[in-house]
């Protein structure tokens, strides 16, 4: 599993905020919710909630959310942002919640960082009460596409950063996962979500200095890559992708 230590949080942080503004990732919320239909008695848990943004959105229209997060600085930050919300500490391995206690499960950009998603799944079984459904959404970072002059390097690059992510193609997984834990109607949506202005080069730079730390690309090929993506964000010229995938079922 990786731990929250791994992370630089407020650096996690700010990139989220970046992400969560932008209309996908507004669309992507609600569409989660919509897929979660939960009323005003409902309760939903939100796994893995960051800066707690989905939950006050989901108290919001009615439900009662609960975010939990394994990492105490997430909690801090959300529980700063949003003073009335339930936050709790905890990790999707063992929720801080009753059995059949919630109507609603979601979990957003977090199986990518587990490393036994089956049982997390059947936490989730426990947890989530008989006809409530659970709603996964994430990126498949093994999926994750740059253009750029040196395709064996960019290869190298992205194949690193996947490597170095516990389950980097858990979106992928998720629908065979959900069957094996015994849940019933699991469907799939997909959508790609494109990054062509210059706000994604310091991430696209930052995953060159990190091939090149963990020894995947030489210096030479990492700043030559690096290089391209600065020339080509000075040109307008960036254009990078990944696959977004949600993910949802019923509770039988
Ligand atoms: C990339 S962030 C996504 C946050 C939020 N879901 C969002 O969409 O903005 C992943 C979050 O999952 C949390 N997390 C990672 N592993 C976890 C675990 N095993 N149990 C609970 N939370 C976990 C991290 O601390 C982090 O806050």
């Amino acid at each position: 599993m990786q731990t929250p230590q791994r992370y630089d949080a407020d650096r996690l942080l700010a990139r989220l905020d970046r992400f969560d503004l932008t209309p996908f990732a507004r669309g992507l919320r609600a569409r989660v919710r919509e897929l979660l239909c939960c009323g005003p008695q409902d309760t939903v848990v939100d796994v893995g909630c960051g800066g707690g943004r989905a939950v006050a959105e989901i108290s919001a229209e009615g439900p009662h959310a609960v975010g939990v997060d394994l990492d105490p600085r997430m909690l801090d930050a959300a529980r700063s942002r949003h003073p009335e919300a339930d936050l709790r500490p905890g990790n999707a391995y063992e929720l801080p919640l009753a059995d059949a206690s919630v109507q609603g499960y979601r979990a957003e950009k977090v199986y990518h960082s587990l490393d036994d998603p089956a049982r997390a799944l059947s936490e989730a079984y426990r947890v989530l009460a008989p006809g409530g459904r659970i709603v996964l959404a994430g990126q498949d970072w093994d999926a994750y596409m740059v253009d750029a002059a040196d395709s064996g390097t960019t290869r190298s690059i992205l194949r690193s950063y996947a490597d170095r992510m516990p389950d980097a193609r858990a979106p992928r997984r998720q629908r065979a996962l959900l069957l094996d834990a015994g849940f019933h109607g699991v469907e799939v949506e997909g959508s790609v979500l494109v990054f062509t202005d210059e706000e994604v080069l310091p991430m696209l730079t930052a995953l060159a200095e990190a091939a090149e730390e963990a020894g995947a690309v030489s210096a030479e090929q990492a700043a030559s890559w690096t290089a391209d993506q600065r020339e080509r964000a000075r040109e307008g010229r960036l254009f990078a992708a990944v696959p977004f995938f949600v993910v949802s079922a019923v509770r039988p």
